[in-house]
């Protein structure tokens, strides 16, 4: 990689003491009870809750969250708590999540959820009786083998939701490299049929900063330079489903503005609070799981402190040097 891009592994240590820039609650965990979910972990930028997340979201007061990502069981019988008696129970229990999530965030603010699309299609209708606009993504994968007999899953769906017209979204902090071949060919004639036709040559310019952003967002998980294990390492933990960093950070920079704060209600291994701190947000997640809590605050403790240009440089460059290898 061009840049330089040294990730902590370790939590640094403060007259031998490792030091914690956050406060881990003390849980008696022999009476929590997860409907009442309690403070896990304080940090100056964000708060962790563990407990149900349908209780939690319905503590939060209206319209103040500026993003929420979801990364919720996909009813595919991952862990224990991913298996549902039928997809009808998902959908009325992914409900009663999405109403108080739509109530809690603000008018400009965005809520994306994560899914299987043959499991999503099913919540997207009910969905939009609490927003005015969805959009649909596709997160593509080339890294998982096709062990079965039958297509080969290769991409993940995200539901978009929007309360209002007037929504943030930052087009240019999340640009993609250009393909070889409109960087090989910028000056050419236009067909008569194209919207730039009638005969002219059209010099196009390429942005410095890249193309624009396309709703397939094509993230390999496991090519990241530096290699991941999951004791006191960067990014990879012991989680069955965990997100990579690059696609939330897609997400926070295009839908959140710096000091917006961020929310997820299924936090699991901490990936979108990781990236939330990395980028300068503020954030809130809660999970029913301990142990992954600790993994959780494990991460955000490890965050380097990057700019977010160097943070933007990092997926780009790393986009980049996929491309190329292709
Ligand atoms: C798909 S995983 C999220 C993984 C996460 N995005 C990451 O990068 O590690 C879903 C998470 O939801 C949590 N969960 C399931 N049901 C829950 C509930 N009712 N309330 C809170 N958390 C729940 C699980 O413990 C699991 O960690």
């Amino acid at each position: 990689m061009k840049g330089v891009f040294l990730r902590n592994k370790e939590i640094p240590l403060y007259f031998g003491e490792v030091n914690f820039n956050g406060v881990k609650k003390n849980i008696n965990f022999d009476t929590h009870n997860p409907n009442n979910p309690e403070m896990f972990y304080k940090h100056p930028n964000g708060e962790i809750w563990i407990g149900d997340s349908i209780t939690w979201l319905n503590s939060l007061p209206n319209d103040s969250v500026d993003l929420i990502f979801a990364d919720p069981p996909y009813n595919i019988k991952k862990a224990d708590w991913d298996s549902f008696e039928s997809q009808q129970e998902y959908i009325e229990w992914s409900l009663k999540w999405i109403e108080p999530a739509a109530k809690i965030l603000k008018c400009t603010g965005t809520l994306y959820i994560c899914g299987f699309s043959e499991i999503l299609a099913d919540l997207k209708a009910p969905a939009m009786k609490f927003f005015k606009n969805c959009r649909w993504l596709i997160w593509n994968y080339k890294n998982k083998a096709n062990l079965g007999k039958d297509w080969g899953r290769s991409h993940e769906s995200i539901l978009l939701f929007r309360k209002s017209k007037d929504f943030t979204f930052n087009i240019d902090s999340i640009r993609i490299p250009y393909s070889k071949h409109t960087l090989k060919y910028p000056d050419h004639p236009q067909a008569l049929t194209s919207q730039y036709g009638n005969g002219k040559k059209h010099l196009w310019i390429p942005n410095p900063n890249g193309a624009k952003p396309q709703d397939v967002i094509d993230i390999p998980q496991d090519i990241i330079d530096i290699p991941t294990t999951c004791n006191g390492m960067h990014e990879k933990t012991l989680h069955p489903t965990q997100k990579p960093e690059e696609l939330l950070r897609k997400i926070i920079l295009s839908s959140s503005n710096i000091g917006d704060i961020i929310l997820d209600p299924f936090l699991g291994s901490g990936t979108t609070a990781v990236t939330s701190e990395q980028l300068k947000r503020k954030w809130l997640g809660c999970d029913l799981n301990k142990e992954y809590l600790e993994w959780a605050v494990n991460r955000i403790e490890l965050v380097e402190n990057w700019d977010i240009d160097k943070w933007i440089k990092y997926d780009f460059e790393n986009m980049q040097r996929r491309n190329s290898i292709r």
